[in-house]
């Protein structure tokens, strides 16, 4: 017998990453070739038009797992039955912008699409936002949502993730498949800290294998400024790598993380490396059954702490500017 369709809601649906999001969950790769899958598309009222273009596209691959799209400016429609919602509509930051000029400006989108997803949303919802200040549009979300276990809702540390895992593999010459346990501590924001005192190749640290200066001058600020460098260059910020990102991050969710491995994933912190509680921010994790696990015990030295610190710190200078805008 065929699987129940699996309903997934994409806000933002016309934009730059819905294009580039939505015909690789049509094909099954998020959530598995044997995987049927509902689309319901979320946009504001004037891109609905481009909403229904692509509505069009995605009718013209004939996907076998696409079972229905519904097209919607309504959020209470949009996340009515959803298991799956990816959060991405939201306006991206120009060039000289940084994520935090986006605060108040998305803020007010996150408050409706949390209230939605607390009233109608499937009892199993999981939630991804992408959209930008990620890990604090993600706080105001969960915060509009109390019936909703907490740390259903995530955001968006995988493509820092894996532009990381990219920038080992290139200095170290190795495969990315080499490069295991990385992890992005904090905010998706510069403040971010890739971490490579536990991150492994050929089950060595990859500190011990690269020289000081270039994991503090070289890896970390091209990693935590690769966002601007990709719209300085493209002149739009990331979308196919964003998707992409979107969609391993969904499929370590619900399908699991591999053995001896973990992925970097912002979630309700529960105290753990002295991250404030209720903080969404960005640890290493595995996923087992359907639900995210802490990666506990990794010894934090005090180069890694100050900057573990300094990124939470940004992160709960965000939460305390949302909640006096009244955000949260
Ligand atoms: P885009 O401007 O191409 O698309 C955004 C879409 O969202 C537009 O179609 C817009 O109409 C829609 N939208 C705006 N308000 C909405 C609302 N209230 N409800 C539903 N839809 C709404 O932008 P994009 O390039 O697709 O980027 C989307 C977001 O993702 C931006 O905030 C960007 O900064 C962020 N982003 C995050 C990451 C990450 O790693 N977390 C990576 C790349 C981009
Ligand atoms: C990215 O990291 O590419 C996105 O968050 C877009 C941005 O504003 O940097």
């Amino acid at each position: 017998m065929s699987k129940a369709p699996v309903t997934v809601t994409v806000t933002g649906a016309a934009g730059q990453i819905g294009y580039a999001l939505l015909f690789r969950i049509a094909s099954g790769v998020m959530l598995g070739p044997d995987t049927p899958v509902v689309l319901n598309l979320l946009e504001i009222t004037p891109a609905l038009k481009a909403a229904e273009g692509t509505a069009m596209e995605l009718d013209d691959c004939a996907f076998p797992l696409l079972a229905g799209i519904n097209i919607t400016d309504d959020p209470r429609k949009a996340f009515d039955g959803a298991n799956i919602g990816l959060l991405v509509g939201a306006r991206p930051r120009g060039p000289g912008m940084e994520r935090a000029d986006l605060l108040e400006a998305n803020g007010g989108i996150f408050k409706p699409q949390g209230a939605a997803i607390n009233d109608v949303a499937a009892d199993d919802i999981r939630v991804l936002v992408v959209g930008n200040p990620a890990n604090t549009n993600a706080l105001i979300a969960q915060s509009h949502a109390p019936d909703v276990p907490a740390e259903r809702f995530t955001a968006m540390m995988r493509l820092d993730h894996n532009r990381a895992k990219t920038q080992v593999a290139q200095k170290l010459g190795v495969p990315v498949s080499e490069v295991t346990k990385m992890t992005i501590w904090g905010n998706h924001s510069a403040s971010q800290y890739p971490d490579l005192f536990h991150a492994e190749v050929g089950g060595k640290p990859v500190a011990e294998q690269v020289d000081q200066a270039w994991l503090a001058d070289t890896f970390i600020p091209t990693v935590a400024k690769r966002g601007a460098a990709i719209i300085d260059a493209r002149g739009a910020s990331s979308a196919a790598s964003a998707a992409n990102a979107a969609i391993d991050h969904i499929n370590s969710w619900v399908l699991g993380t591999p053995a001896g491995d973990w992925v970097s994933s912002a979630v309700v912190s529960d105290g753990s490396y002295g991250i404030p509680e209720g903080l969404i921010a960005g640890v290493p994790a595995t996923s087992t059954g359907g639900a995210w696990q802490v990666v506990q015990g990794l010894e934090i030295d005090d180069f890694s702490r100050a900057k573990i610190d300094a990124s939470v710190k940004e992160l709960a200078d965000e939460r305390d500017a949302v909640r006096s805008l009244g955000l949260i």
